[in-house]
């Protein structure tokens, strides 16, 4: 598979059969995205964590033009529909600790903890913000046999613990940047817990404020656990395992 980091949340991922999931793309407005929107053709399926605009992003307008299958909560769906998207064709809603196959990937919805109120067309139209029920992670699990946890924007939280016995993810993408999100402090427990080989961290290097070394991050974890490898990728860069 295809790991491939578009800046702070955002990634997309080709598995070894060809499926091409978006997960948070938020691309237009991120300032750190090496691609344009003009750039997406192909997606099959499309996940959103939750509604701040930097995970939303333009994960509609990426379903509507590639005809891709949106995967997110109830509430998230629903809000899809009102813009567009119609229930149970456009999007297929799961909520935490449930599960969707597609293609050669089964998406389960995981816990986060993190606020969740909607930021958007009428945010960035006039800032009105629609309040939300949760956010949430995902692990996707491949034919092939690889496991990738997706925390999303969460803080560390036992969950994590019990997320890694239950999947045995073999690649874990924690978010670093501080501010609205785990530290490179708190995500390196959260690798301890989750137990997976590799680490990707994301939601950082952004902004101003959420500036991160990513090789402190290694240094954290190896004080508390052996064999795991943060994989520090640029925007753009692309790992494959
Ligand atoms: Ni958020
Ligand atoms: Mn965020």
């Amino acid at each position: 598979m295809k790991i491939k980091w578009l800046g702070h949340p955002a990634f997309k991922i080709v598995s070894d059969e060809g499926t091409v999931i978006y997960m948070d793309p938020w691309i237009k407005k991120n300032p750190v995205c090496p691609i344009r929107l003009d750039d997406v053709i192909k997606a099959d399926v499309v996940t959103v964590t939750h509604g701040h605009d930097d995970h939303l992003g333009d994960a509609l307008e990426i379903v509507k033009k590639t005809g891709a299958l949106l995967i997110s909560s109830p509430e998230i769906c629903f809000y899809a529909q009102k813009h567009g998207i119609k229930w149970d064709k456009g999007s297929y809603s799961i909520d935490i600790g449930g599960c969707a196959t597609f293609k050669d990937i089964e998406i389960h919805a995981t816990h986060a903890v993190h606020t969740a109120a909607i930021y958007g067309e009428e945010w960035n139209n006039n800032e009105e913000m629609i309040p939300n029920g949760a956010s949430m992670g995902y692990v996707l699990k491949l034919k092939s046999g690889k496991t990738i946890y997706y925390a999303g924007d969460t803080g560390l939280t036992m969950d994590m613990q019990l997320i890694g016995e239950i999947y045995r993810p073999d690649i874990a993408f924690l978010p670093i940047g501080g501010r609205y999100t785990m530290t490179p402090r708190l995500a390196a427990r959260a690798a301890a817990m989750v137990g997976a080989e590799y680490i990707i961290p994301m939601h950082y290097n952004t902004f101003p404020f959420n500036q991160q070394d990513p090789i402190e991050l290694q240094r954290l974890i190896d004080a508390l656990t052996a064999r795991v490898k943060v994989v520090i990728l640029k925007p753009g860069e692309e790992f494959e395992f």
